[in-house]
């Protein structure tokens, strides 16, 4: 007997078009098993009957926008822990903050591109409070310093607003230090402490959009989510965030990614190990 997820491969072909039209994300050819494993979520959730009803409708456009967001949703990879890439945080520590506590009038701003549950802002935000607390800041002033984290998953960044997470979730990434520092037992987790919560918000946001309405950042976090885009649309992304850097702002891809060649208003920085880039023009 044939499941309610079985799908055709013109079927997959229709789901593979729409998540690229909707969101950007190329789903390669073999990713069957993906869109029946995450679409069985939304049938649950909906109307919907089987995969195949499902999909017609996304074809024919008779889903509504709140199944359309469903879809895209169920189908994104939110894959993310504390501190991933350690190096870049203590860089950020070490290096960029500092420079930028110097340099900078007004409030710094720090952009989490694909923030999924939380772990890569608030991850910053420690950044902050620990460089804010340690006698490297003496005789900087302190500086006000707002992060945004945006993501195109409505579901993940519930989570990351409620800032209540599992054993599971702070065994990964996190050392016991920071995790009695900063986060509190409550009776469904652990709850991050306000000092690290009150400096990031989140708002829902397609990186396919433009961004101007999200201002200028001093630093911007695009890590682990331009793997899912085409080369065109990558390379896209990356023009128009740099867009949106203050002169000399930085901007860190994670350390399995590059920069696609040819984007020189970006130029390499870091030290050792640690590669991220800044934005072209100084301080
Ligand atoms: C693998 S997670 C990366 C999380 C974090 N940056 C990290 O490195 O740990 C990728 C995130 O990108 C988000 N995403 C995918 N396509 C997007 C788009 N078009 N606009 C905004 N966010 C998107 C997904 O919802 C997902 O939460």
């Amino acid at each position: 007997m044939l499941s309610n997820l079985e799908i055709t491969p013109d079927e997959f072909k229709v789901v593979q078009k729409f998540l690229c039209d909707a969101c950007g994300i190329v789903l390669n050819d073999g990713k069957e098993y993906l869109v029946k494993s995450r679409l069985g979520a939304v049938l649950r959730e909906t109307e919907y009957n089987s995969a195949s009803d499902l999909i017609k409708a996304l074809r024919v456009g008779n889903a509504s926008l709140a199944v359309q967001a469903r879809v895209v949703d169920a189908m994104t990879t939110n894959e993310t822990f504390w501190f991933r890439d350690a190096n870049q945080f203590e860089e950020l520590k070490r290096v960029i903050l500092p420079e930028l506590m110097k340099n900078r009038a007004g409030t710094l701003r720090i952009w989490s591109a694909a923030s999924s549950s939380g772990q890569e802002p608030y991850s910053i935000s420690m950044c902050v409070e620990e460089f804010q607390r340690s006698p490297a800041a003496n005789g900087f002033p302190k500086k006000a310093v707002q992060i945004v984290g945006t993501d195109i998953s409505t579901s993940v960044l519930e989570e990351a607003k409620r800032a209540v997470y599992s054993d599971l979730a702070l065994s990964r990434g996190l050392n016991q230090d920071y995790r009695s520092r900063y986060f509190q037992k409550c009776s469904d987790g652990w709850r991050l402490h306000e000092s690290i919560t009150s400096r990031v918000r989140f708002q829902q946001f397609n990186l396919l959009k433009p961004y101007a309405a999200l201002g200028k950042f001093d630093v911007i976090f695009c890590r682990n989510v331009l793997i899912y885009f085409s080369e065109d649309v990558k390379r896209d992304m990356i023009a128009r965030m740099a867009q949106c850097l203050n002169p000399g702002g930085y901007f860190l891809l994670s350390s399995t990614e590059a920069l696609p060649r040819g984007l020189d208003i970006l130029t390499p920085a870091g030290s050792g190990m640690v590669r991220y880039h800044r934005l072209k023009g100084g301080c």
